[in-house]
């Protein structure tokens, strides 16, 4: 049996993923989810293939747990997990800015920690075309881009934003940043034939929960209009069409092709990738940064 790990897996995206994964024969899908009644409830519907366990992306003494309590070979790791907050600045119970801790610090920190288990397997990170300022649609809905400082400073809740609505859209865009520079550089760090690191930008996906902390106007606009007019704008997509090509980056796309890559949900290169995502300091700034604040070692 393939074990593949999919956190955020009880809404949305992830949870999609989850379902078109356990279709295919041979394979385990874990919901990594919050809320484990809920996650087992949805385990349950998808058959005796699927399994819910306890992770809150928010807590690192959870993420520990759960890294600690693994046991047995993954094939497949999806950072999905993830939340879009404008309203007031939120910490954790670690005393980190919310946004970027469930977002990046705890996707990092599961990497890293579940990276011995990953031997031959895949991890993949969920981008976002946010991350990138000169990406026209999410400059119409105020995305100004990532604002890396550094991972202390983010951890922290720092921001030159005026507002709360800005503060969130750029801790947004920021962490969706660090999860494609993540990806980019350990793939620098590991061939291929050790792990295969990858990063999907699955497009705007109108709709799914990500709006929920939103003004109710605009959760009304990304549950319908936006839904209804998605076939017209460039960039968006659906979260069949995009879990689809999650699931071949996972299972069946050349691992040569795809690592350290970041690709779309046409299955092809991303065109919406901000160069200096790629540049190989931003890579090593951002992962030795994350590795020294989190106290964490790369295996050897
Ligand atoms: N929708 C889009 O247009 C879009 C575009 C680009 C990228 N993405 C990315 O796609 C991913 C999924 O987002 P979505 O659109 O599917 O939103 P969603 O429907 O809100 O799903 C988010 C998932 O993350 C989980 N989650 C949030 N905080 C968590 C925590 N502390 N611990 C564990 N799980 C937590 C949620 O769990 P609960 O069910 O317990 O709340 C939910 O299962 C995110 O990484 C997002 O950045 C989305």
């Amino acid at each position: 049996m393939d074990t593949f790990i999919v956190t955020g897996a009880s809404h949305g995206f992830g949870l999609e993923i989850a379902r078109q994964l356990v279709r295919r024969a041979g394979t385990e899908v874990i919901l990594a989810v919050r809320d484990l009644k809920k996650g087992e409830a949805l385990a349950k519907e998808m058959g005796p293939n699927a399994r819910a366990m306890r992770l809150d992306c928010a807590s690192m003494e959870d993420i520990n747990r759960f890294i600690a309590a693994w046991r047995g070979p993954i094939r497949g790791l999806v950072n999905n997990a993830g939340l879009q907050q404008p309203g007031a600045t939120r910490l954790t119970a670690d005393g980190y800015e919310e946004t970027i801790a469930v977002n990046h610090l705890a996707a990092f920190q599961l990497t890293v920690g579940l990276l011995p288990h990953l031997k031959g397997g895949r991890v993949l990170f969920i981008g976002s075309g946010t991350h990138n300022p000169e990406n026209k649609t999410p400059r119409r809905f105020g995305f100004r881009g990532a604002k890396f400082t550094s991972i202390a400073q983010l951890a922290k809740g720092e921001s030159d934003a005026t507002n709360d609505r800005q503060r969130g859209l750029d801790r947004y865009a920021t962490s969706k940043f660090l999860n494609t520079a993540t990806g980019i550089e350990l793939a620098r760090r590991f061939q291929p034939t050790e792990h295969v690191f990858s990063v999907l930008d699955p497009g705007m996906m109108a709709g799914t929960g990500l709006a929920r902390s939103a003004p109710a106007p605009v959760r009304l606009l990304w549950s319908t209009v936006l839904k209804w007019i998605s076939p017209l704008i460039d960039d968006a997509s659906t979260t069949e069409k995009s879990a689809a090509a999650a699931v071949w980056m996972l299972t069946e796309a050349p691992a040569s092709d795809i690592h350290g890559a970041v690709y779309d949900f046409a299955r092809k290169p991303s065109e919406r990738v901000w160069e200096k995502v790629r540049e190989a300091e931003v890579g090593r700034m951002v992962v030795e940064q994350s590795l020294s604040f989190l106290h964490a070692k790369l295996p050897t």
